[in-house]
């Protein structure tokens, strides 16, 4: 008898017994015969002892970025790690919007400013969101207004991040999400498993958000075929750039007037909401066990 697959799942020390998202995953690979244990990822861990890391509520990489990656490359040295190095390092910086941009995909307008390129930009005197080129859960993301007080704090906050040594991103605030919230697709190896709906996340007028990430409103969703359209072009993209479909990948997103567009492609460490929809968790337990097998 083969003894039962190990499968690490990676966390962070805020949520080392996991989240109940990938509790959900952790049951459905158990019910399945895997050994599962969560291993948070800057802790003293054995991880060649895995067959197979799975990055999951890695979420306090963003401000030690490098070290995260190291990290990754370390793992993948000794075993195999799913999301790959490569696309954890592509996926955490949204830089990769302009090349999903210059792949065809409707993608939210956007405009990196580094530090050193000053706070004005095109999007002043629209209402529109200025974050971090790396984010995640909605910290240090504003949402500012048309009038003159919006621009003075979109420059300020601009300045902010690049003070820090961090680069923006502006965006025009696609102003639909309030009525019809946000669509995440989740993917497993290439198939879409289940969508949900993510209510608007950012206030009128720039309030922060604190602690590890944003209170998200989730309901289950079917997806429209145009979002499953742009859904799989983007694992099309991933696919040119590694030759396989990522183990995971969750497409965020916002309607639009031109339809979808989409605001983010997360392969690093998303929440795929496999406790929101009846099966999700099994179909993303069998992907992962398809990955220990090859
Ligand atoms: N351009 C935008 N228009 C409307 N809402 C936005 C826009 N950018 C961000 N948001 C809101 O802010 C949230 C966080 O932004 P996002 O780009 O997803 O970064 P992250 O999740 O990595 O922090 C989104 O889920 C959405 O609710
Ligand atoms: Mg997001």
């Amino acid at each position: 008898m083969t003894a039962a697959p190990v499968v690490l799942l990676a966390t962070c020390a805020e949520v080392a017994d996991l989240d109940a998202d990938s509790r959900a995953l952790a049951d459905a690979l158990r019910a399945r015969g895997a050994d599962v244990r969560p291993a948070v990822w800057d802790a003293e861990v054995d991880w060649a002892a895995a067959d197979l890391v799975v990055v999951r509520s890695t979420w306090d990489y963003v401000p030690r970025r490098e070290e995260y990656l190291a990290w990754a490359a370390r793992v993948a040295a000794v075993t195999r790690l799913e999301n790959p190095p490569d696309l954890l390092r592509w996926s955490t910086d949204k830089a990769y919007l302009e090349d999903l941009r210059a792949a065809g995909l409707p993608v939210v307008p956007s405009a990196v400013l580094a530090p050193g390129d000053g706070g004005d930009h095109p999007f002043l005197g629209v209402e529109h969101v200025v974050k971090p080129t790396v984010s995640a859960g909605s910290k240090d993301t504003l949402r500012l207004g048309a009038d003159a007080e919006g621009a003075r704090r979109s420059a300020d906050h601009v300045l902010a991040l690049h003070a820090e040594g961090r680069t923006a991103l502006v965006q025009p605030y696609l102003a639909a999400v309030d009525d019809d919230g946000e669509t995440a697709v989740v993917c497993a190896d290439g198939e879409v498993v289940h969508a949900v709906r993510k209510g608007p996340l950012l206030e009128r007028g720039g309030g922060r958000v604190e602690g590890l990430f944003a209170e998200e409103n989730i309901s289950a969703r079917t997806a429209a075929e145009a979002e499953l359209e742009v859904a799989r072009a983007a694992l099309d993209v991933v696919r040119g750039r590694t030759g396989r479909a990522p183990l995971y990948a969750r497409v965020d997103l916002l309607p639009s007037e031109d339809g979808p567009v989409l605001l983010e492609l997360e392969l690093a460490e998303p929440s795929l909401f496999l406790d929101v929809t009846p099966g999700a968790a099994d179909a993303v337990a069998a992907a992962v066990l398809r990955r220990v097998a090859g």
